[in-house]
């Protein structure tokens, strides 16, 4: 039978609760977990036609020291919700409390307990649960997301993080190494003592060392410390997945993977090679047999960030024409500023922190940028680019809104929803603790 809960996890979330947070850092600043961002949300799990102004029941199960948690409460500030907090460690939640106090959150439950209990808890049913980063330190993931699964509204939607196989293998090795090497018996002070001392005695063959740079912020002074390294290096249950795996744990839910919000372009293998004829036999595969083999080709997802949904055919769509178009995250409020960037026939080039992208534009793709306010409906952008640019039609409009769309949004800055309700229906992510 598996167990409630697994006791060395227990155990290490009590001593080291993560991620490392200091409460007094609320008053500078909102981490913002995009999975969890309403408008992301709203539009790949409710068409991008929900109202979450009442009565909207958020889980967060595992919320550990409380990232996701803190970020829905204060998307739901204003609108009548409730936030639903649940993790094993009671130290976490200490940590997640203080930081909620010192932001003045007042629409959290708070819980401790285990995600097994929870068919049992009489918590009631929620429309959006978060599980990021917990549902591979369980006994069992697929017993783990079967409980989840059931206090899931019919027509709610999950927000899953999982560890990807590919992306980690040389953690695994690393892993694998500290379990040969150090003492069974060793305490949780002495386990990190040790494996710091054999990690700097590496050569500098070893798998891990060779890609040290990718995972060093995590156990870094300046980063998670002695936290981030048991917790990437010394857990004692640490499960990852592949792509068809996460299909396969979707399914046995009856559950429908509704995408792979921000990143999606990352599971799209054509946009990793440039080899024409291997694009082309990418392009005709199914779906999932695409992302699978995107997450195989380029092997650096190190996890998978994911929506799970009850329904079928929750994402919002350029179909739908009674919709609207909103630019998002740092574009936010700049679409016409964007609009006028665009040069007929020039690239332009957008740079955004670590990230940046290039379009070439034309007079059509200015003034469809220029009504991605999120108040226009598609059909009537339609119709104002047929009046405004000489020689466009309605299709070559519909053709280059595909193009802008397929380009913007897998990266996060383009989303879909229902006309007028970003402020109203929606957060308003103007606001200034929004603006990233
Ligand atoms: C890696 S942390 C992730 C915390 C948080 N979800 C985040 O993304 O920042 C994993 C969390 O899962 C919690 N956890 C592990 N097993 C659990 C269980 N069976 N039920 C509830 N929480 C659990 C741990 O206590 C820990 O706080």
């Amino acid at each position: 039978m598996t167990q409630r809960f697994l006791k060395e996890v227990k155990q290490q979330y009590e001593a080291l609760p993560y991620p490392v947070r200091d409460p007094a850092e609320e008053s500078r600043r909102l981490i913002q977990t995009i999975g969890d961002n309403l408008l992301v949300v709203n539009h790949f799990c409710y068409r991008g036609r929900r109202d979450f102004q009442s009565g909207f029941r958020c889980l967060v199960a595992g919320g550990g020291t409380g990232d996701s948690l803190i970020y829905l409460a204060e998307q739901l500030r204003f609108f009548d919700a409730e936030i639903v907090y649940l993790d094993l460690s009671e130290a976490s939640r200490a940590i997640a409390e203080q930081r909620a106090r010192q932001r003045g959150l007042t629409n959290i439950r708070w819980l401790t307990g285990s995600i097994m209990d929870l068919p049992a808890l009489g918590v009631g049913q929620f429309d959006y649960i978060n599980c990021s980063g917990v549902l591979h330190h369980l006994e069992s993931t697929e017993g783990g997301l079967a409980a989840l699964n059931s206090v899931l509204k019919d027509d709610g939607a999950m927000f899953i993080m999982l560890y990807g196989r590919y992306g980690r293998r040389e953690v695994y090795d690393m892993q694998a190494l500290l379990r040969e090497y150090l003492p069974r018996d060793a305490s949780i002070p002495e386990k990190i003592a040790m494996g710091r001392k054999l990690l700097a005695a590496l050569p500098a063959t070893n798998s891990f060392r060779r890609n040290i740079a990718m995972w060093e912020w995590e156990f870094a002074a300046d980063g998670f410390g002695d936290v981030g390294f048991y917790d990437l290096l010394l857990h004692s249950q640490d499960r990852c997945f592949d792509v068809p795996e996460i299909y396969a744990l979707a399914a046995a839910e009856g559950l429908h993977l509704a995408g792979f919000p921000m990143r999606g372009e990352r599971y799209d293998p054509c946009k990793l090679v440039t080899d024409p004829a291997v694009r082309q036999r990418l392009a005709s595969m199914p779906l999932p047999q695409r992302q699978a083999l995107a997450e195989q080709i380029s092997s650096t997802l190190r996890t998978h960030e994911f929506y799970l949904t009850r329904r079928d055919h929750t994402v919002a769509s350029l179909a739908d024409e009674d919709s609207a178009l909103l630019l998002f995250w740092s574009l936010l409020g700049r679409h016409r500023w964007m609009a006028e960037q665009i040069r007929p026939g020039q690239a332009f080039t957008y740079e955004d922190g670590d990230r940046s992208f290039s379009m070439v534009g034309n007079e059509v793709c200015r003034a469809l940028l220029t009504a991605m306010g999120g108040n226009t409906p598609i059909h009537r952008i339609y119709e104002q680019v047929v009046a405004t640019v000489p020689g466009a039609t309605r299709e070559v409009a519909r053709r280059e809104l595909h193009a802008i769309y397929e380009f913007l949004h897998p990266a996060g800055y383009l989303y879909i929803l229902e006309p007028g309700s970003h402020g109203t229906k929606l957060p308003d992510y103007l606001r200034s603790e929004y603006v990233c």
